[in-house]
């Protein structure tokens, strides 16, 4: 196999395309989006991910990974394309027009021994139900004529150049000729272990791994809105429980974010409500925590005076030391602050874009009534409470990830599961 196309630079795209072009693979990188392809041609692309900038630049000038808005003849697809969830009813479900205009594009290229291999996240049986018919549309027959294979994506962003080459790789195969083709590919580049199963495992295994984590991120917002009710500390009762031998259970936050953990447990859901409940649930509690946060913020403004009053927001992206704000709990509940009457200032030191006016950290707090903590950045754990706010016209502070437990020990008090300080020169 000599030659790839890549269908998306993205996140997951980009990445993958220059670690193949790096391992000596001819590749072209393919997007929609020409300010992105001519960004990348011309070396000004940026996105905040350690090691891409370097490893993008050295598979471009090698001349092995060349952009382009179509894709050409090769020997193998990749398609990393966005895989959203989209409102229907009181729930979510996949909107795969992405996965179908990719495949679309490919299919008139793809010829006998080609192998296609779906990274994008999708509900049991897309490979089958959905994919197939795109791609034989050229005549050639899946599992016959060209292998086709599922490959979920499990990188976590700020690691992502280590990940894709270490993490272990579920390879599904719609026939186990389909798998080894694929598993040749990977095994290529990849140096975590290979396990070989079919598609539709392969596509369930990605949605279970991010529900897990939904549901016990579930269980401990569960806790922390129990503990709300009874004044007491979620995070001393979690990190009292978890000293038995056997429990681990998750810090409480804000709500879950992201284009994974948010979505994927509605592509079970889609595909079998009556049996999925628990995720189901989860998914509510999860999504639920924003106005839960907008409420303790209520209170404590209304305690404060200063009502509407001005928040300083600190952290927009939707977890800590990424740029990316998909389905952001913070900004969600940015908005509903906004809407209720609120002055909302933005402070993020990664991330670059956003829908409210990204501010200096000094400028936001002056003046504030409040400080809100939404994600935890690393570098926010080291800022100095004592310090910023002296700047606020009403010293409070909000820590919504427990980040600054330490620093607010002798002056915090409860309000609700969120800790408000009472320091400063007010
Ligand atoms: N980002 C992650 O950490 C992560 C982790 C695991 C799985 N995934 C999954 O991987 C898939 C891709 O995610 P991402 O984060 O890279 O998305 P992304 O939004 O960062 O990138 C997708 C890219 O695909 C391009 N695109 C859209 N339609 C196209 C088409 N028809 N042809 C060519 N390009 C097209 C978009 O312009 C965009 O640049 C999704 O299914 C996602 O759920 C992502």
């Amino acid at each position: 196999m000599k030659k790839i196309v890549v269908m998306g630079m993205g996140y997951i795209g980009l990445p993958t395309a220059a670690v193949l072009a790096n391992r000596g693979f001819e590749v072209l990188g393919v997007d929609i989006d020409k300010k992105k392809i001519e960004a990348i041609k011309s070396g000004t692309f940026e996105m905040n991910e350690p090691g891409l900038g370097e490893a993008l630049s050295s598979a471009i000038k090698s001349g092995r990974l060349k952009v382009s808005a179509r894709p050409e003849e090769a020997d193998a697809f990749l398609i990393c394309v966005p895989t959203p969830a989209v409102a229907k009813g009181a729930g979510k479900v996949s909107d795969l027009s992405y996965v179908d205009n990719a495949a679309m594009a490919i299919a008139p290229f793809l010829k006998e021994g080609n192998l296609v291999v779906l990274e994008s996240t999708v509900p049991p049986r897309t490979c089958r139900k959905f994919l197939i018919p795109i791609l034989e549309g050229g005549g050639l027959k899946a599992g016959k004529d060209f292998h086709l294979a599922h490959c979920p994506e499990r990188v976590l962003p700020g690691r992502i150049l280590h990940e894709v080459v270490e993490n272990d790789r579920v390879i599904g195969g719609l026939t186990p000729k389909c798998a080894k083709a694929a598993a040749d590919l990977y095994g290529s580049f990849c140096e975590g272990t290979i396990f070989i199963t079919d598609d539709i495992t392969a596509e369930l295994v990605k949605l279970v791994e991010n529900s897990y984590r939904d549901v016990n991120i579930a269980f401990a917002n569960e806790l922390s809105l129990i503990c709300r009710e009874m004044h007491l500390d979620a995070r001393e009762v979690i990190e009292l429980a978890n000293r038995h031998p056997r429990v681990n259970i998750l810090n409480p936050g804000p709500g879950v974010g992201g284009h994974c953990i948010a979505v994927d447990p509605w592509f079970i859901v889609e595909s079998d409500e009556r049996n999925s409940k628990l995720i189901k649930t989860a998914r509510e509690v999860n999504d639920s925590m924003p106005s839960n946060v907008v409420d303790e913020v209520e209170v404590a403004l209304a305690a404060s005076g200063y009502h509407p009053g001005n928040v300083a927001c600190l952290g927009v992206a939707y977890k800590n030391d990424v740029e990316d704000t998909r389905e952001s709990p913070a900004l969600e509940i940015m908005f509903r602050l906004q809407k209720r009457g609120h002055n909302v200032r933005a402070h993020d030191p990664i991330v670059k874009e956003c829908p409210f006016d990204l501010m200096e950290l000094e400028a936001a707090v002056k003046g504030a009534d409040l400080i809100l903590l939404l994600v935890d950045h690393t570098v926010f754990k080291g800022l100095d409470l004592e310090y910023l706010t002296g700047l606020m016209r009403t010293p409070q502070v909000i820590d919504t990830r427990g980040i600054w437990r330490k620093q607010m020990e002798k002056k915090e008090r409860y309000v609700n599961n969120a800790y408000v300080f009472q320091g400063g020169k007010s």
